[in-house]
């Protein structure tokens, strides 16, 4: 079996469904991103595969707890020590408050911030700011605007970047029609509310 594919299966084996999910569509955005940006695609993949692998301990900290069970899992696979140890750097520096080096980290970073962002962004991080008490439903909107700038500001690559776009001209209109249907319903944050009953 491919280390890849290893990788994979060891992914979809111990982590959540929404992390699987999330953590495959970074591989996406990875594999895109290194078509122009560079950087070595085995190291772009396995790291973009690995980024979360840390949730298996929980979210808090999940850059720093990733690295012993990434770097346990590679040399389980004898994958090449030098290889390995840029995968672990892409690991720790998806931390958002990191500032990655090398193009495997730019990407890893990038890739991770991208699906945040756009129609995905809007429904999967809205939910969360409700559920863990970060605003009030009416200040969903806001504070999903205020992050989407902050987030897209730091992209690291141009092609990143060129994505982010696209996605912004897409929130732009979505917010503009939510600020219009919710002063034809009256302000009515209801199917906010409802997040907290899942
Ligand atoms: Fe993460
Ligand atoms: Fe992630």
């Amino acid at each position: 079996m491919s280390i890849i594919k290893s990788a994979e299966d060891y992914v979809r084996k111990n982590l959540d469904k929404e992390v699987i999910e999330h953590t495959l569509r970074v591989r996406n955005y990875a594999l895109k991103l290194a078509e122009e940006e560079g950087g070595d695609k085995e190291v772009v993949e396995l790291a973009a595969l690995l980024h979360d692998i840390g949730y298996m301990k929980g979210f808090r900290d999940h850059a720093r707890s990733g690295v012993p069970i990434a770097r346990d899992f590679l040399n389980k696979q004898g994958y090449d020590v030098m290889k390995a140890g840029k995968i672990i750097n892409c690991i720790i520096k998806h931390d958002a408050k990191e500032n990655p080096q090398t193009a495997e980290e730019k990407i890893i970073w990038d890739s991770d911030c991208l699906d945040r962002l756009g129609a995905l962004g809007i429904i999967r991080i809205g939910p969360k700011f409700v559920k863990h008490d970060i605003c009030k439903p009416e200040e969903v909107a806001e504070k999903l605007k205020a992050m989407f700038e902050a987030h897209a500001a730091k992209l690291h690559t141009e092609t990143a970047k060129r994505f982010s776009k696209e996605f912004t001209g897409f929130q732009q209109k979505f917010f503009k029609e939510l600020d219009k249907q919710l002063n034809i319903i009256d302000n009515n944050f209801d199917f906010f509310y409802k997040v907290k009953e899942v």
